[in-house]
């Protein structure tokens, strides 16, 4: 299957690359090249997707049965995706994030027909926009659109809800014994999903006739608390947790740059339904406990010293949400 990535090397989607390569897809990469890719036997496409020029010259007059955007943010990037592959591609896939399902939730369980509606983060109500204006150009002109509603997933990064998205800093106060944030008491359920699982039930989607004009999220069924997420990637660096429980509504006082991604995700309990996605991809199912795709994780970033780094500006943040929260408290 000839299939485009725009993206393709990044935190997960690099896992659906390898998934996709190994399976044997005609797989073209668009990015700008800046990372390596250390993924043989895709095509690299080089281009700034937000550069229309660069993109159609890097496109030239290929036709993709699939095209899988991982990186559009905003109803502009569906416009400019809907104008480059209207006509020439049998199914656009859009990354969108489960983030968008209804906050708060008026059920902690979430399945597709869950209502899109997130008053607290703009990320979010950009994707429902994107999502929106994809659906109607299924409606209007028979566009061929899947959408995918990731979950907190992992691979390359550290799943937490503050603390440095991307970054080593929170694995680098845990072994220091430094004081760790963990919002609300810590007993909000989550659900995090390592990418490889992910890719395996996205390539599942792809090609997949019936997915068209459909919406999925893909996640693991393992349902943690946030004290567990914490002190599981604690006990596999080898630490103690030293957890300060603080209220998501003072945490977004102190620090309103957290409020959109805590008030508007990661502060309320949800746990996923897979039916649908299991249902569409007949076998599929979430592999990986937390407790080991943790470790894989972990032995990544421990493989190389470049990876480790630690962002000071997200400490300095964390100490002084803490130092705030220790005055109120006394
Ligand atoms: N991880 C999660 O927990 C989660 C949850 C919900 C939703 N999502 C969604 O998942 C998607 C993110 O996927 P990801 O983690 O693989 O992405 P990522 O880590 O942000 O990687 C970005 C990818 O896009 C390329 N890229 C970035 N800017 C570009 C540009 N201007 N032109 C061309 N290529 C560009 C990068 O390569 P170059 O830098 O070389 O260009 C890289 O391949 C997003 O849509 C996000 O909303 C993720």
């Amino acid at each position: 299957m000839k299939v485009l990535f725009i993206g393709g090397t990044g935190l997960i989607s690099a896992a659906a690359t390898r998934l996709a390569l190994a399976e044997g897809f005609d797989l073209y990469l668009l990015n700008r090249g800046s990372r390596p890719p250390g993924l043989p036997g895709s095509h690299h496409l080089v281009a700034d997707v937000r550069r229309p020029a660069e993109v159609r010259a890097a496109l030239q007059d290929f036709e993709f049965e699939v095209v899988v955007d991982w990186i559009a943010y905003a109803p502009d990037d569906i416009e400019r995706d809907m104008a480059l592959f209207r006509g020439r591609v049998g199914q656009y896939v859009f990354i969108s994030s489960a983030s968008a399902y209804q906050k708060p939730p008026e059920h902690y369980l979430i399945t597709e027909i869950t209502p899109l509606h997130n008053p607290y983060w703009e990320y979010s109500r950009n994707k429902i926009a994107c999502e929106e204006r994809l659906m109607r150009a299924r409606r209007d002109e028979e566009f061929p659109v899947t959408i995918v509603r990731p979950s907190m997933t992992y691979d390359t990064n550290l799943p937490i809800a503050m603390g440095g998205w991307g970054t080593y800093t929170l694995a680098d106060r845990l072994i220091r014994g430094r004081q760790i944030i963990v919002h609300g008491d810590g007993s909000s359920l989550w659900v995090v999903t390592h990418a490889d699982d992910f890719a395996r039930g996205l390539l599942g989607l792809l090609g997949n006739g019936r997915a068209v004009g459909e919406a999925f999220h893909i996640t693991s069924d393992e349902v943690l608390t946030w004290n567990q997420i914490y002190q599981t990637i604690a006990e596999a660096l080898g630490a103690e947790a030293n957890i300060v429980h603080v209220p998501s509504d003072f945490i977004a006082r102190v620090s309103p740059e957290l409020a959109g991604s805590l008030l508007g995700d990661k502060t309320w309990s949800v746990v996923f339904d897979n039916t649908k996605i299991k249902t569409f991809v007949p076998g599929f199912q979430a592999a990986t406990p937390f407790r080991d795709g943790i470790r894989r994780t972990l032995a990544w970033f421990a493989a190389d010293g470049e990876r480790r780094c630690v962002d000071d500006a997200v400490n300095t943040e964390m100490d002084r949400i803490l130092k705030a929260y220790a005055a109120g408290a006394d």
